[in-house]
């Protein structure tokens, strides 16, 4: 994972590089750090923990700040050592004369790192991105210049890789390389950037070119040559507008981007819905799917491949196009998917979910889906990442950008493309009722009045918050449509609030995770009206008699269920298929308002990152 950021031109590379890492900060925060490049030498600064204190120690450089104009920079996410300052990236060479950011993962860097030891490199780090340097310094000895010295050691590497290189012998120049992880270079008049993401360059540019993988480039002030790695040849591109505009990020007076972003959930409802559901007793309009009409009617199966949030929407996502299609439906995380024999073919749906389109293992299992001859549709937040590339259908779900590490809008906009998915093609293989059609259609365009209600009565959410926050562990419950809601109910808590929260399917319960129950556990049980009320409130009369502490996430007003349940979170009535739309958003608030009160970092938790470009 990680972010990397690269600035040739004659401004001052520093303040470029922070400002960038800022807008990249979504992508790790466990250290950052820069090389600027000045007459006299490569400067690295690094800190431990958030961008902030780079900035802190950058204030002791103003030399190497006033005299730097090309430099790069990093922000981490660990996965070879410990967060530490040793381990922060830009590294170096030997003798300092070459530094290197990296966003990937070196697979064969224990081979690399024994051989380049026995021929004298010192290694000072626990990272696999040092192996990188040092082996660019090895290739050094006997390349002609720094560009053949890199394709070298990328020959030599295995593994995924965004990498900026800087050296002091060639100051001229930063050369830049990928292998499934993602870079562009933004064009400039007289000076050129480099970012893992279009946020970090976009107030100085809307030019740049995509790098693909195994390709790698020179870059100067006023040109650049984009070569393949393996043959050497020159490769010309056309560059592309980014279609962003520079905004300016505000959490508009709320306290944290989460809480903003749960805020802004009923239009992106709306957004979502905009000319695309435009009347009860009209066909949802879909024109995203190309699939022709002919090959979606013989579909023989779905799969849907994701990772955490997203992965909950397609658990939704397989319930309602099952039910109203009749196509049968798998869900599996990416990360399970890719390393086994999928029976996947052209007569296969494979769906892709991803808010940020740029996680490795979603990536691979898409492409691995696609060689098998499958039909690619991704669902993403953005339209310009490397799944959207990828896609041969492309659902863009607007939520607009989402800061918060842990996913909410985006989620209910996932949530949003699946049932007007699950209609279009319920409507296109002609399986669905007229009628019935309607009233899911009139429902869901109530969906965004009925969040604001949600909304705008967080009394309760908050006074659930207050009574649990000191729990160890907490259970989520529910079955049938509402059964991935427990599951993202959970993970929102685990994410924010450290605390040990688990969803279960509540019929499971029996077997085996009641004998956690004792009167320390709370169980909130999702209990919508619809097929399995009953069923649940038998579950949570059993959790009861364990003495465990009930809450209920409701739509019922049964004056009864105040018998059982501690605590009661009322949710306006709703179809039950659309109620996941409701039932979540109160649990983000709950885990919201739990971490809040445990004075957590919410909207950058730890250990996590919010786009996971390594596998
Ligand atoms: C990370 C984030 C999660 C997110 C998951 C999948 O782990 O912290 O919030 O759900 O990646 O990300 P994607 O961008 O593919 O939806």
């Amino acid at each position: 994972m990680c972010g990397i950021v690269g600035y040739i031109g004659n401004k001052k590379s520093a303040p470029i590089l922070v400002e960038g890492l800022k807008k990249l900060e979504y992508r790790g925060y466990d250290s950052s750090g820069v090389a600027l490049l000045t007459d006299k030498k490569i400067e690295i600064i690094k800190a431990e923990g958030k961008l902030k204190n780079l900035v802190e120690v950058l204030a002791n450089y103003t030399s190497a700040q006033n005299s730097s104009h090309i430099g790069i920079g990093h922000i981490r996410w660990a996965t070879h050592g410990v967060p530490n300052e040793l381990n922060a990236h830009p590294h170096m060479s030997n003798s300092e004369r070459i530094a290197i950011v990296h966003n990937g993962i070196i697979e064969n860097y224990k081979e690399l790192k024994i051989s380049l030891e026995k021929q004298g490199h010192k290694f000072y780090s626990q990272t696999d991105t040092e192996t990188i340097v040092h082996l660019i310094a090895q290739e050094k000895k006997s390349a002609k210049d720094l560009k053949s010295a890199v394709q070298n050691a990328l020959k030599k590497i295995q593994g995924a890789y965004a990498l900026c290189v800087i050296s002091l012998d060639e100051p001229d120049k930063i050369i830049v390389a990928r292998k499934n992880a993602p870079l562009l270079i933004g064009i400039g008049e007289g000076e050129n950037f480099i970012a893992s993401d279009i946020p970090a360059i976009i107030e100085h540019t809307k030019k740049a070119v995509y790098l693909e993988d195994d390709e790698f480039a020179i870059v100067k002030n006023d040109h650049y040559e984009i070569y393949d790695v393996l043959s050497g040849t020159k490769i010309e591109k056309t560059p592309e507008i980014l279609p962003w505009e520079p905004i300016a990020l505000s959490k508009n007076g709320y306290k944290h981007f989460m809480l903003k972003e749960i805020h802004e959930q009923p239009d992106v409802i709306r957004k979502n819905l905009f000319n695309r559901l435009v009347a009860i007793d009209r066909p949802i309009i879909l024109n995203e799917v190309k699939l022709s009409p002919e090959n979606l009617k013989n579909l023989e199966r779905i799969q849907i491949i994701a990772c955490g949030t997203s992965m909950h929407a397609a658990l939704v996502g397989k319930y309602i196009i099952e039910e109203y299609t009749g196509i049968p439906v798998d869900v599996e995380a990416s990360s399970e998917y890719i390393y086994r024999n999928t029976i996947t073919n052209a007569k296969t749906l494979v769906i892709g979910v991803s808010q940020s389109g740029e996680t490795a293992d979603t990536i691979t299992a898409i492409r691995q889906a696609k060689a098998k001859g499958s039909h690619i549709l991704i669902i993403t937040n953005r339209a310009d990442s490397t799944m959207a590339r990828d896609a041969d259908s492309l659902i863009c779900v607007d939520a607009g950008i989402e800061v918060s590490v842990a996913a909410t809008k985006s989620y209910t906009a996932q949530l949003m493309s699946f049932y007007l998915l699950m209609l279009y093609i319920a409507e296109t293989k002609g399986c669905i009722k007229t009628e019935e059609a309607a009233k899911i259609k009139e429902q869901m365009l109530q969906l965004p009045q009925k969040l604001e209600e949600v909304l705008s009565h967080k009394e309760k959410i908050k006074e659930c918050a207050r009574i649990f926050a000191n729990s160890k562990d907490f259970i989520f419950i529910a079955r049938g449509i509402n059964f991935p809601v427990a599951l993202e109910g959970a993970l929102k808590l685990k994410e924010i609030s450290y605390i040990n929260a688990t969803g279960y399917s509540a019929g499971e319960l029996k077997h085996g995770p009641i004998a956690m129950l004792d009167e320390t556990m709370p169980v909130l049980a999702i209990l919508m009206k619809g097929r399995v009320y009953d069923k649940i409130l038998s579950n949570a009369e059993e959790s009861k008699a364990r003495h465990a502490r009930l809450i209920a996430l409701t739509s019922s007003t049964d004056e009864n269920l105040k018998s059982i349940f501690e605590i009661i979170i009322n949710v306006p009535e709703i179809n039950e298929i659309l109620s996941p739309v409701i039932t979540t958003v109160p649990l983000q608030l709950l885990a919201y308002y739990i971490a809040e009160f445990l004075g957590k970092d919410v909207d950058q938790p730890r250990n996590l990152a919010k786009s996971v470009t390594v596998e």
